[in-house]
């Protein structure tokens, strides 16, 4: 007989996230056997009936939903996962927290600061449990890049530099709305590569490095008018579907980052390199389990950019996996990021990124389209200003 407290699970939306998030809840308990929390998998909520059946058999998932407002009711239902369009992201969250259930959020957190805040407030009243995917933190190699930033090996930080590029969307066929295109409709998404992708590269910028106080941006539209695969009418394009901002963090660096779905030849091309007064780190999603340093105090003959597998029991995570040498994949991210938040419960510590820390991504990413659409400099309001003065 398990010892084992049960959290029973309600996930909504059966796609790649819904997936990936399945994934991590079945996996862990047999990698982190420490744990007191177990989850389990109780019902799943898609539209579709005949596909989230499906999608129930295909992961043991015990019951299925076609409303999610019928999920959030269920008095059998811990925590309720939220993996739809962002444009769902605060209207689910906002009842699931006042219905008492903990909530896990894909992120962005929501399309605009405002829905942040509003779905933050309702998680503050309601005192539940609550984070927010931005999974990349969890990978070991990136682990490993705040453990060596917070010990100080890298000295005061000069700059931060963060790409992250696609090319799916170059065709002018590529239509926007629907299922499978959600993400080229400005009302489903809320914006375009700013909330997709650069989120991810500022959630992971502002772990690692502080806040960022002010931001400078340029957006564009490449393909300025698609067909609507709901409406079938061809419509404006409201996303951006490039974007580049440089900025200040709070510790006085400069960050520099690019995100397109034009780069020709890149599918998900997420990099950051971080100089620092001694050392400097890289790393590169296509080679995850690798993390690039050099430390400028090394001997001269010996000196360069150390290539670290970050693959042996001492390195984050990596005692909860296979043999040293061995590497593990992106799938792991989540799976870390369930085993992190199960032991939050236990520990009573909140699990980051919180809706909080979420709302923080989402203020800087409504600075960068302000910016870019008013050609100017604009703050974040989060951390306080650096000095422009010479
Ligand atoms: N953390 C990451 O790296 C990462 C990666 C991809 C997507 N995401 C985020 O995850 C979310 C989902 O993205 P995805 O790629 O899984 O999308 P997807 O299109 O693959 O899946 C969306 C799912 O939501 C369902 N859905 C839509 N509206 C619904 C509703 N009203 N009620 C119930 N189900 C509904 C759809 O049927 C589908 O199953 C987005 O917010 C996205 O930004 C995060």
């Amino acid at each position: 007989m398990s010892t084992k407290k049960d959290l029973r699970i309600g996930i909504i939306g059966t796609g790649f996230m819904g997936r990936t998030h399945s994934n991590g809840y079945s996996q862990v308990s047999h990698f982190f056997p420490e744990l007191q929390y177990k989850p389990v998998l109780k019902a799943v909520c898609s539209r579709n009936p005949e596909k989230v059946q499906a999608f129930a058999d295909q992961w043991g998932y015990e019951s299925i939903e076609t409303d999610w407002k019928a999920l959030i009711a269920r008095d059998d239902i811990d925590a309720v996962d939220i993996c739809t369009p962002n444009d769902s992201h605060a209207e689910i969250a906002i009842a699931a927290a006042e219905a008492g259930k903990m909530v896990l959020c894909e992120k962005p957190l929501a399309r605009t600061v405002a829905e942040a805040q509003q779905m933050v407030d309702a998680i503050d009243k309601a005192g539940v449990a609550n984070t927010v995917w931005y999974n990349y933190r969890r990978l070991p190699a990136v682990t490993l890049a705040k453990q060596i930033i917070d010990s100080g090996k890298l000295g005061k930080i000069f700059h931060y530099r963060a790409n992250f590029l696609q090319d799916w969307t170059i065709s002018a066929d590529v239509p926007q709305g629907g299922t499978g295109t959600w993400r080229m409709d400005v009302e489903a998404a809320g914006s375009g590569v700013t909330g997709d992708l650069l989120a991810h590269c500022i959630d992971t910028a502002m772990w690692l490095n502080g806040s960022i106080t002010d931001v400078s941006a340029v957006t564009e539209t490449f393909v300025k008018e698609r067909m609507h695969a709901v409406t079938g009418k061809v419509q404006p394009v409201g996303i951006d579907d490039a974007c580049i901002f440089h900025c200040h963090f709070e510790n006085g660096s400069l960050g520099l980052f690019e995100s397109t779905r034009y780069a020709r030849g890149h599918k998900a091309l997420y990099t950051f390199e971080i100089n620092g007064e001694h050392a400097s780190i890289r790393w590169d999603l296509h080679d995850l389990n690798r993390l690039e340093y050099f430390d400028h105090r090394d001997e001269g003959i010996v000196r360069g950019w150390r290539s670290i597998h970050v693959t042996d029991g001492d390195q984050p995570y990596m005692n909860k996996w296979w043999v040293p040498g061995l590497g593990i994949g992106y799938e792991h991210s989540f799976i870390h990021q369930v085993a992190d938040f199960l032991k939050s419960l236990e520990t009573g510590e909140p699990c980051s990124p919180t809706f909080q820390d979420a709302l923080e991504t989402q203020k800087v990413c409504e600075a960068v389209l302000e910016s870019a659409a008013s050609r100017s400099w604009k703050e974040t309001g989060i951390g306080a200003t650096v000095s422009q003065e010479a």
